[in-house]
């Protein structure tokens, strides 16, 4: 499949601050994709840069392996941002319309209707006239407006209800599988999970995980087996243990990842190492993922203390 979205060690700094820091992925056609970070993570800067509004102080973007200025990308692109700042004093028909006519293969009017949820009676208001939800639908209109391959939604769904939720991503779900291309940002876990097929994860600015939903709970919710050191053992010793996916020591504090925590326990017990204060920590995905983007010191939840004497 055909690479559409390619960022290269891009950063982008705001002042002394680094909002992206040195972050690349490529995403192929057809992909369903969200970027999962807390707020202030960096996904809305991210996203900007993707559309062209914004440029990254290093590093590059493509879409369609094109500047993401460049009159075919952006005729095949549509955004959705967190804030945004329609035209006042047109009627939303009329502001839709001028939107349509900027591409060559608008989507129809009642396609719009169908997909977003406009109401007819919001037709023919003027924009600054709807409230807050009615201006959602429409700011969905417009992103869909030019009937685009590749599609990107700045945190969605933020402010919907549980039933919007539901119908808003029913429809972009139906998108996707005619063949459009979805980048989304959201900072639920629950989200990401259970709409894409990719989670590309951010915190502060950097990519601290890509892969599938799957993927990355196998990845983060491995249980972890810690305890103190009477006498030091060798980083390389531990690393040699069955079980053992990831070593850190830390003074006489080590923490193996385990595959496995029953046999990894059983085979420390085995060799009678000179330990004690042996916890079992296994993570809940919720919690490894604030505690991954909050950078919080423990997870602490369904800890087990054992004594190994
Ligand atoms: N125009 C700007 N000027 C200065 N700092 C900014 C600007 N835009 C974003 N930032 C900062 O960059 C970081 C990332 O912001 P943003 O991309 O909006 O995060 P997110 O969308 O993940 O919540 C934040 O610390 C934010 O305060
Ligand atoms: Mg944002």
């Amino acid at each position: 499949m055909q690479t559409i979205v390619e960022l290269k060690n891009v950063t982008k700094e705001f002042q002394q601050k680094k909002a992206v820091n040195d972050v690349s992925f490529s995403i192929k056609q057809g992909e369903m994709v969200a970027i999962l970070g807390a707020n202030g993570a960096g996904k809305t800067t991210t996203m900007r840069m993707m559309l062209g509004l914004m440029k990254p102080t290093r590093g590059t973007v493509s879409l369609f392996q094109k500047d993401s200025k460049h009159k075919e990308v952006l005729e095949r692109v549509g955004g959705m941002l967190q804030e945004v700042s329609v035209m006042d004093s047109l009627k939303v028909k009329e502001l839709i319309q001028l939107i349509q006519s900027y591409y060559q293969h608008p989507l129809e009017l009642s396609s719009l209707l169908e997909l977003t949820g406009l109401h007819e009676e919001e037709w023919n208001k003027r924009t600054e006239k709807l409230s807050g939800g009615q201006k959602r639908r429409l700011n969905f209109a417009l992103a869909l407006a030019g009937n685009p391959d590749l599609l990107f939604l700045d945190e969605p769904t933020v402010g919907m209800d549980v039933t919007a939720r539901e119908n808003f991503w029913r429809k972009i779900k139906e998108l996707n599988k005619q063949g459009k291309t979805i980048l989304f940002t959201t900072h639920y876990l629950q989200e990401a999970d259970e709409v894409a097929e990719r989670i590309i994860m951010i915190n502060k600015g950097e990519v601290v995980g890509d892969g599938t939903p799957e993927h990355l709970k196998g990845k983060l919710t491995k249980p972890r087996v810690r305890f103190q050191e009477k006498i030091s053992y060798p980083i390389d010793f531990y690393r040699t243990l069955p079980f053992v996916a990831e070593v850190q020591k830390e003074k006489e504090t080590v923490t193996l990842v385990a595959t496995n925590a029953d046999q990894l326990l059983k085979e420390i017990f085995d060799r009678q190492l000179n330990i004690h204060h042996i916890e079992v920590k296994l993570g809940r995905l919720e919690e490894v993922f604030s505690q991954l983007m909050e950078d919080t010191k423990e997870v602490d939840s369904n800890e087990h203390l054992l004594d190994a004497k």
